[in-house]
């Protein structure tokens, strides 16, 4: 959840590292902080609750010219959002700095002896008795790298920590701790980063390493040296990733979250190429590692995520179902995990995580590992957690997403399940050459059909002046229009801090209609399907009891002008693909209501982009 940057070399370090913050706030934004080394090799250490830009007024033209440091935003577990509780922490001597991503579970018991020999501890937080430890560990003789590892092989939970200390100033040693919490190192010329996240380093260098659970990276401006769990030198590869570093700017969008939506037509583009082909028609999806055969022996598929990705996951349920002809069930990560879920060899688990480091997703994942399923995950993080435990990655292709709202990547989970249903299918024999045609052409005119549904921003955006001050919203639909209610509704109070339900609309009529009236505007999916009519007798209940409606329909689909209070017609779509183009515009919707109501679009309150604590 909290976003870590580190530098050492021959630049401005400071500089450097405040830039890395901006890119990682989104992360979390509760408090930011900078530990750099000053010209006599002492801590400069600079805090301040609130954004960066709180941190960055505070410090104005205080910066040492230092070459190494390190840097923090934080998204607050232990402790309340203040700057004694911002990172990096020190030790009583104010020598070691350290910052910390993950909850120590144990940070009590360790805290306990410290207390004992009469030392105060000056923050709420789990991370500054790391902080302790580790000079107790150099004050021991203990080195740097040993000390962390030490102190890291002590604590209970899942964390990424990174420390320095005055006695070596231009030294940074990095340990990552269980699944949550990642850390890659970045290898310049005669410099090295390392970060929380991929994003931080994309201005400065594409050339990384991604430390495993258990690892940890001694790193100097020329060298690396990495441990294992047991302490052993190993060798890692440096890996060159292709992410743009432009992708990562705001350029002319007011917000990352209208960039992320507008940059949908190259999400579809790109996860289409290469793997939907045309004569004959048919779907390849890159990389997986099962034979026809085995393929075949799968007898059950369970489709894991959170939030959006798990909306992803019900409509690929869907695809599973209606072109491998595999019996599909989706489930929230975190409750599957806890349920002693019924698996065996023969159940494909396919996990959705834009992060690829979503705990509840990553421990799910785990649990199916240990019942010796087969696995597959859909990303969008190269090199990330979900990629190493699972036996195959489809990649969503969406680029670096910045707004914490999920956008572009739920185009690309959708369509990379939409191809690994295809893919599957035809592994399987059980797709026909007609609907692999359909589906191939469906496909490809997606990211025409996205360019258009963007089109309908101007209408959207005279929706929202009309509809802003509502503060409860309906979202209905039905088959595979469900989860884009779900959708809808997560996305609308995600960013504009409206109460939002999102339901199967067949469901309406056992509970939620009682909210009906004309204080609560329903949004109904009413796209020309096999649904399309009973769809439309719940949009007369509604209108029957005073409520508003935002209808979504068909292009050419005039039926329910006149009977809805506004109408949002999509482009021509391939049916099985309506979803892509429903999230689109409802995307846009909640975007549009949450600048008219001046919410912070980019970094809604008390959410993170990545969820790396239960
Ligand atoms: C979506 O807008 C949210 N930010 C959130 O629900 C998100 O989809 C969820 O936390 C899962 O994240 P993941 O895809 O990185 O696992």
């Amino acid at each position: 959840m909290c976003g870590i940057i580190g530098y050492t070399g021959q630049r401005p370090a400071g500089q450097i590292i405040l830039d890395g913050l901006r890119r990682l706030e989104y992360r979390g934004y509760d408090s930011a902080g900078i530990a750099l080394f000053d010209a006599n090799h002492e801590l400069y250490v600079a805090r301040a609750a609130g954004k960066i830009d709180n941190l960055i007024s505070k410090i104005e033209g205080s910066l040492p010219p230092a070459v190494s440091g390190i840097g923090h935003t934080r998204w607050a577990t232990h402790g309340a959002a203040t700057d004694l509780n911002a990172h990096p922490h020190l030790d009583p001597a104010g020598r070691v700095a350290v910052v910390h991503n993950g909850i120590i579970e144990n940070f009590e018991a360790l805290r306990r002896p410290f207390v004992e020999r009469g030392l105060a501890f000056s923050s709420d937080t789990d991370t500054e008795v790391l902080a302790f430890l580790i000079a107790d560990e150099i004050q021991a003789g203990v080195d740097l790298a040993r000390a962390v590892q030490n102190v890291v092989a002590q604590t209970q939970g899942a964390a990424a920590v990174v420390a320095i200390c005055c006695d070596e100033p231009g030294r940074i040693v990095a340990a990552r701790v269980g699944n949550a919490g990642g850390i890659v190192i970045g290898h310049g010329d005669g410099e090295r980063f390392v970060a929380s996240d991929l994003a931080a380093l994309l201005p400065h260098t594409r050339r990384v390493t991604f430390l495993e659970p258990g690892e940890v990276a001694d790193i100097r401006p020329d060298e690396v040296t990495y441990y294992d769990t047991a302490g052993h030198v190993i060798a890692k590869p440096v890996e060159t990733q292709p992410w743009d570093p432009v992708a990562a700017v705001k350029g002319r969008y007011k917000h990352f979250m209208l960039k992320e939506i507008h940059e949908q037509p190259d999400t579809a583009l790109d996860s289409v190429r290469g793997r939907y082909l045309t004569a004959p028609h048919r779907v390849e999806v890159e990389d997986l590692p099962f034979t026809a055969e085995q393929v075949r022996d799968f007898n059950r598929v369970v489709l894991i995520g959170m939030g959006t990705s798990m909306h992803a996951a019900m409509v690929g349920r869907h695809y599973l179902e209606r072109y491998a002809r595999i019996p599909a069930e989706v489930d929230n990560a975190a409750e599957f995990r806890y349920r002693s879920p019924v698996l065996d060899p023969r159940t494909l688990v396919i996990s959705v995580a834009q992060s690829g480091e979503t705990i509840d997703t990553l421990a799910a994942m785990d649990e199916a590992r240990r019942a010796g399923c087969p696995q597959i995950t859909i990303c969008n993080t190269p090199g990330a957690q979900t990629t190493r435990i699972a036996d195959a990655t489809v990649y969503m292709r969406a680029g670096p997403e910045i707004a914490v709202a999920s956008t572009k990547t739920l185009v690309g989970s959708m369509i990379a399940l939409h191809a690994l249903g295809l893919h599957l299918g035809r592994l399987r024999g059980a797709l026909d050459a007609e609907t692999s045609r359909r589906q191939v052409e469906g496909a490809l005119h997606l990211p025409a059909a996205i360019g258009e549904t963007l089109l309908l921003e101007p209408r959207v955006a005279e929706l929202a002046a009309r509809y802003a001050a509502y503060e409860d919203f309906l979202f209905l639909g039905r088959g595979l229009s469900y989860p884009m209610a779900l959708e809808g509704a997560l996305k609308l109070k995600e960013v504009s801090y409206i109460h939002a339900e999102g339901y199967a609309a067949g469901e309406m009529k056992h509970g939620p209609i009682a909210l009906i009236d004309e204080r609560m505007p329903t949004v109904a999916i009413a796209l020309r399907d096999e649904v399309r009519d009973k769809m439309r007798s719940n949009i007369e209940q509604v209108k029957a009891r005073r409520g508003r409606v935002i209808a979504i329909v068909s292009a050419d689909d005039v039926s329910l002008d006149g009977i809805a209070d506004d109408v949002l017609r999509l482009p021509e779509v391939e049916p099985d693909l309506s979803p892509v183009l429903t999230a689109v515009v409802m995307q846009l919707l909640s975007y549009e209501i949450a600048v008219e109501r001046g919410a912070d679009v980019d970094q809604p309150r008390n959410l993170a982009k990545t969820v790396t604590v239960e």
